[in-house]
């Protein structure tokens, strides 16, 4: 990968990247964040990806270890797209349910939703969580389909030591160009 020499290129790659999506491809995001990894978050993305491959899948449905939803509690966390359903507590077992299910016949496995404690309702969709609602989420708002950016993001800094554009000035005019577009914080609190 050539090395991005400034913000415009960055948009390049991101509109490239975006260009290339699906948006209707089924997606299972699997949350490897640090608090998910201690609930074993690792062993149920391996699982995925072999059950993937395994039912020959691989050209319908993609797998992405992400970064953390912020959830952590009840991790590991798994969200189904494009819909957004959201399982927590996710165990290696269920994994088969899962793909079966929810990904080919689209079924809704009530045990795996989160339960609100206020109503005992159960929720199904990720953005519905109470958690989620008070949130703005900027930057982590696309976690899981803004994979391949993120990842070619993490590439550039893997050569930071080799990056022209990392002057001072620079490097400062970049910092309030994603501020702009993205926020200061990954996630900010509304105000209501
Ligand atoms: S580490 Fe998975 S939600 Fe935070």
């Amino acid at each position: 990968m050539p090395t991005l020499k400034s913000v415009g290129e960055l948009e390049s790659l991101r509109a490239s990247i975006l260009g290339k999506r699906d948006p209707q491809k089924a997606v299972i995001t699997i949350c490897n964040g640090t608090g998910c990894h201690a609930h074993g978050c690792v062993g149920v993305t391996e699982a995925f990806r072999e059950a993937v491959k395994s039912q020959g899948l691989e050209d319908k449905v993609d797998v992405r270890a992400t970064g953390c939803h912020g959830f952590c509690e009840r991790g590991p966390l798994v969200v189904i797209k494009p819909k957004g359903i959201l399982y927590q507590r996710v165990r290696v077992k269920d994994v088969p349910e899962i793909l079966g299910e929810t990904v080919v016949k689209d079924n809704v496995i009530e045990r795996m939703l989160y339960t609100d404690r206020a109503s005992g309702r159960k929720i199904e969709l990720e953005h519905e969580v109470p958690f989620y609602q008070g949130q703005q989420r900027l930057v982590l708002g696309n976690n899981g389909l803004s994979h391949g950016y993120a990842d070619g993001i993490a590439k550039q800094m893997q050569q930071v030591d080799r990056w022209e554009f990392l002057h001072a000035d620079n490097l400062h005019d970049l910092i309030a160009a994603l501020e702009k577009q993205y926020g200061a914080h990954g996630r900010a609190r509304s105000s209501k």
